[in-house]
């Protein structure tokens, strides 16, 4: 594996070379999106994007999300375009939305998990887009962590999990965003909810009218599922619980000799527990969050407890990562 630093204000021409020819060859280059760092190979090369698979230990029924540099790329891999992936495009990309749209003939069934749909999006960040405009491919790329761990707000996180399994590591500093795109199902009308992210339903909802959730938990704004989605996901290996007045539990844990993490949005710790406080706006809280658990991960403590969020829309995504964080691992 390679390391490469990139300034992302000050592209050099020699290290995108470099990118794009480990690509066209059918290896996985890790890059920076304005979200999470993603693992990306050549998604019109089927033996490239089986790579992504193996070295994520990723179940082939979770189908990966397909980056673009342009809109005009879209017929590359997509075909039928709902209506309304115009005016989304328009109002958000470049930027955290991706969009599940018909697939088209050329595009391999691994990126799709043999299914009819593909996810697409183009990232905003400018190492991404560098690179996807300098390689001319679409570039299939998950979050460039092992299946079901945290994804990496770092270069140095996808290299911790990652290691040899991947060929290249575009390292452009820490990601802004912090968590993951919201994912929307356009194939259905009215488009369908499948993973919320940093645009927020409000948002998708002022250009397209209302959305569609969950079937079960229609009213309480939850995602539907997305094929090969996993509820234990984005977890540290340090058992993480979510509760609200987290003082009481963080209280009972240390009496009982344990040592914790406390995420919160307190600014004192009691003795001997690692504090870690955070923003209390939902896009700072987003953007720390990940990299707060990462760290915390290295601690080897016995739990983590963080302090629920605010019961607000815009607050959906964090409580969505934050139960899976929080999910016990399943038998299966
Ligand atoms: O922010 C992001 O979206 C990052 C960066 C790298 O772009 N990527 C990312 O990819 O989070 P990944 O593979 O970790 O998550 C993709 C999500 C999964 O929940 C997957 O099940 C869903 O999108 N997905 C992908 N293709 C789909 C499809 N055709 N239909 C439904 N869901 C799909
Ligand atoms: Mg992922």
């Amino acid at each position: 594996m390679r390391i490469v630093q990139i300034d992302p204000k000050k592209i050099p021409p020699a290290a995108m070379a470099e990118a794009v020819e480990t690509l066209r060859a059918g290896k996985l280059v890790a890059f920076p999106t304005e979200t999470v760092y993603g693992l990306g190979a050549d998604a019109l090369n089927a033996e490239a994007v089986t790579r992504i698979f193996q070295a994520k230990g990723r179940p082939a029924t979770n189908p990966v999300i397909v980056h673009l540099s342009d809109p005009s790329e879209l017929d590359r891999v997509a075909q039928d375009l709902p209506r309304c992936v115009a005016p989304l495009a328009k109002a958000f990309w470049p930027g955290p939305l991706t969009l599940v749209v018909p697939k088209n003939a050329s595009l391999p069934d691994v990126v799709t998990a043999g299914g009819p749909t593909v996810a697409v999006r183009i990232p905003k960040h400018p190492v991404a887009l560098a690179l996807l405009h300098e390689a001319k491919i679409p570039i299939a790329a998950p979050s460039a962590n092992r299946s079901t761990q945290l994804s990496p707000t770092r270069a140095e996180h996808v290299v911790r999990q990652l290691g040899d399994r991947v060929d290249l590591v575009l390292d452009g500093g820490p990601t802004s965003g912090g968590i993951e795109s919201t994912v929307l199902d356009v194939t259905v009308s009215p488009p369908r909810l499948l993973r919320p992210g940093l645009v927020t339903c409000e948002q998708i909802e002022a250009i397209v009218g209302p959305i569609g959730f969950g079937e079960d938990l229609a009213d309480t704004r939850q995602p539907a599922r997305s094929p090969g989605q996993m509820d234990r996901h984005y977890a540290p290996r340090t058992p993480l619980i979510v509760c609200t007045q987290s003082r009481v539990k963080i209280d009972e844990l240390t009496r009982a000799g344990l040592t914790v993490g406390w995420v919160t949005f307190e600014t004192s710790p009691p003795q001997g527990v690692v504090l870690r406080t955070m923003p209390s706006d939902a896009e700072g809280y987003a953007s720390r969050l990940y990299d707060v658990l990462h760290d915390l991960d290295q601690l080897h403590l016995d739990r983590i407890v963080v302090e629920a969020p605010p019961r607000d829309p815009r607050w959906l995504a964090l409580h969505d990562r934050l139960k899976r964080a929080s999910a016990l691992p399943s038998s299966t």
